[in-house]
């Protein structure tokens, strides 16, 4: 069973940018596009570049060591040099409070 964990306001997180919260013991990349919040690891696995410091690009993030991409709403690997998505996880925000559930 998921733990709703609330991690960050909405006012911490910029549109079009990511930053780095915690949540179960993980560390999660929160990233807003617009006005819609989504959390994947925050560990590339190419080669555990840290996806959190990246580049937001409509619903893409690229990791800032290598250059591969995923897809935020999902996870998947878009590009290499990674071939295997990150783990995803499912926001919710209420009122201020952004709150992401983890096993
Ligand atoms: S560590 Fe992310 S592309 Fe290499």
């Amino acid at each position: 069973m998921a733990n709703r964990v609330r991690v960050a306001s909405v006012a911490d997180v910029a549109p079009m940018q990511a930053i780095v919260v915690q949540a179960g013991g993980r560390r999660l990349a929160l990233c807003r596009v617009n006005d819609e919040f989504y959390a994947i690891d925050d560990a590339c696995t190419h080669d555990n570049g840290p996806l959190g410091e990246g580049e937001l690009d409509d619903h893409q993030i690229e990791c800032p060591r290598h250059g591969a991409r995923f897809d935020v709403r999902t996870g998947a690997a878009l590009s290499l040099p990674a071939v295997r998505g990150v783990k995803s996880y499912p926001v919710t925000v209420t009122g201020d409070d952004i709150f992401v559930d983890v096993p």
